[in-house]
Parts: C-alpha cells; structure tokens; sequence
C-alpha cells in the first residue's frame, strides 16, 4: 500500500470516537446521524468534516437543511444518495473565506518595522538566497500578497529571493487568488505607497496586482489535515483557520507546522489562536502571536541547564 492511500485511510477515524453530537434531535445515547452523514461526506469528497468543530458544524449544516427543505439529518442524508453534488456544496460552505489585505494591521506593522529586517539579515548571513514562506489557509490570495509585498523590496535589496506557497483546500478560492484581480473596496486596506506601486487599475474600480509580485507567490491546493506538508519553511504563516477545528486536531495540525519549519523558522498564527510553548518553540511576540522554532543547540540548553 503506498503511503498516500495509508495515510487516507487512517486520519478520518482519528476523528470518530464516540462523543456527544450537538444538534438537535440528536443525543449521545441515539443511532448518531450526523457521524453517518459525516462519513458519507468523506467518502463522496474525501473532505474530513469531523475535524471542524461543532458549534461550525450545526450552524453550517442547518442551513443546508434549510435549503435542501430536509427537516432532519436522516432525510439529508437520503438527499446526499440521490444528489451527491450537495456533498461537495456542503463541504464548500463549512469553509469560511472571509479575509483581507493586511487583516489585523498591527501585526503586519510589527512584522515589518520590528521582526523583518533582522530576520533577512540573519538570513543573509547564513547565506541563504531563497527565502520559503508558506501561507496555509490563504483564502483568495489577500494574506500570501500582503507577505509579497512588504518583503519584497527588503529581500531585494538585500539579494534575497521570497518564494511564497499559498495554499487552501477550497478550489473556489484559489481560481479567485490566481487571477489577482481586486475591487476598489478590497484594495481599502492597502497602505496607499503600496497600492501605487504594486497594483494597476485594468477597468474602472477593478484592479490587478504587478506581475513581479505575483511571481512570488504560487498557489496551490492542499488540504492541512490530510496532505503531507510541502516541505520545509523560513517564515510559516497559518491565521484564522486552526480556530475552525476541534482541539484534537489542532493539536495534530500544529505539531505538523512546526514540522515544517526550519531551525529558526517563525511560525505567525491568529491572534485568538494563542498556543502553549512546547519545547521546540519560543515566543518572540505573545501580542501578535509570532513564535520562533528554536535550534537544536538552543533546545539542548533549555533540556539540561
Ligand atoms: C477564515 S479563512 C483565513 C484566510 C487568511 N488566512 C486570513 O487570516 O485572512 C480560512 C481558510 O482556511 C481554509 N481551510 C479550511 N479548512 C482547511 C484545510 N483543512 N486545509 C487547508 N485550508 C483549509 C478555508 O478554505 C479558508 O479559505
């Protein structure tokens, strides 16, 4: 067996032990619908809705209810036999997209006034000339460009090179990312020097980000609870989306980031998705949630001394 379809058989059933289901008409003691109607989903999509947490789960499967007019998890589940593209809408509207450029300013300001110029320097010294950053959850596009363009002069003149992987499970999105086009609205949150620079108006209120930043960032479909991590990172940038999951699977989930950082590496989650410190991470800011992996010399340290 090749260690794809191993891996695909495993991670649904970390999932499914017997716990209390939150929706009503459904009690930990009843035949449980909702996990059938879980494990119809994974096997029509391979999507693992059992890792998202419940309060997201019954909000999001009511309203598919609602407009399928099935008035229990039963009858959805006969609907999802008989159309089983609805298994695909319903996987696509337990995903929240909601982003934009510069989401939480502050952090952006702190990355780029306090962390970035030491960082590339230490980068340069270790003669590094590529510098790979991976955006997880990218939505359509606004955070992995937002990275683009406050590294990209920095790097530049600095002889370094950003290579930035967005990724994101939902298809939907990443068609929206790569053509990069923005409205005037979405734009509002860009620093005005960087809206004159980077971004050209195509037609009226419709604008479309320069090609050498677009260069930098390349998207790609990648689901984080099933798929192996794209390798390894300087910079791994994961915002708004570990809150979406139980915390079993969080935990899973950043164990497999900080995997994928280098020796030194800085992690950035949300600001609501504060983690406890384990021994191979330090914080380098609690405020804006950016922590460092730290080396193994410097781990060997905190071990024994
Ligand atoms: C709320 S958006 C956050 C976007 C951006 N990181 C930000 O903070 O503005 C969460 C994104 O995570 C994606 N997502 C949800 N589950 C995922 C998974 N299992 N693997 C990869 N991406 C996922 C969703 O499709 C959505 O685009």
């Amino acid at each position: 067996m090749s260690g794809n379809s191993k891996k695909r058989q495993v991670v649904p059933f970390i999932y499914s032990a017997e716990r209390p289901v939150f929706i009503e008409g459904a009690t930990s003691r009843q035949a449980d619908p909702l996990n059938s109607l879980l494990a119809l989903i994974f096997r029509l999509t391979g999507f693992n809705a059992r890792a998202y947490r419940d309060s997201t789960l019954k909000r999001r499967l009511e309203l598919r209810l609602q407009a399928t007019r099935c008035r229990k998890i039963k009858e959805y589940l006969a609907y999802i036999k008989n159309h089983p593209e609805e298994a695909f809408i319903f996987k696509e509207n337990l995903l929240i997209h909601v982003t934009r450029f510069f989401r939480d300013r502050p952090v952006f300001t702190y990355f780029e006034q306090r962390l970035l110029p030491g960082w590339l320097n230490q980068l340069m010294a270790s003669k590094r000339r590529r510098i790979r950053i991976w955006s997880v959850g990218c939505a359509s596009g606004q955070e992995p460009f937002t990275l683009a363009m406050i590294l990209h002069r920095p790097a530049t003149e600095r002889g370094l090179h950003p290579l930035i992987l967005a990724t994101d499970i939902s298809p939907q999105v990443l068609d929206k990312a790569r053509e990069a086009l923005y409205s005037a609205s979405e734009l509002r949150y860009v620093p005005r020097h960087y809206r004159q620079i980077y971004f050209t108006e195509i037609k009226p209120k419709l604008f479309r980000l320069t090609p050498e930043l677009r260069q930098l960032v390349n998207f790609r479909q990648h689901d984080l609870l099933q798929d192996k991590a794209p390798g390894k990172f300087d910079l791994i940038v994961c915002r708004n989306l570990l809150i979406f999951f139980r915390p079993e699977a969080q935990s899973l989930l950043l164990k497999k980031l900080i995997q994928s950082l280098n020796e030194g590496g800085l992690l950035l989650l949300g600001r609501s998705e504060r983690i406890n410190l384990d021994s191979s991470l330090e914080l380098v800011s609690s405020r804006f949630c950016f922590y460092r992996k730290m080396t193994n010399s410097k781990r060997r340290k905190s071990f024994f001394g």
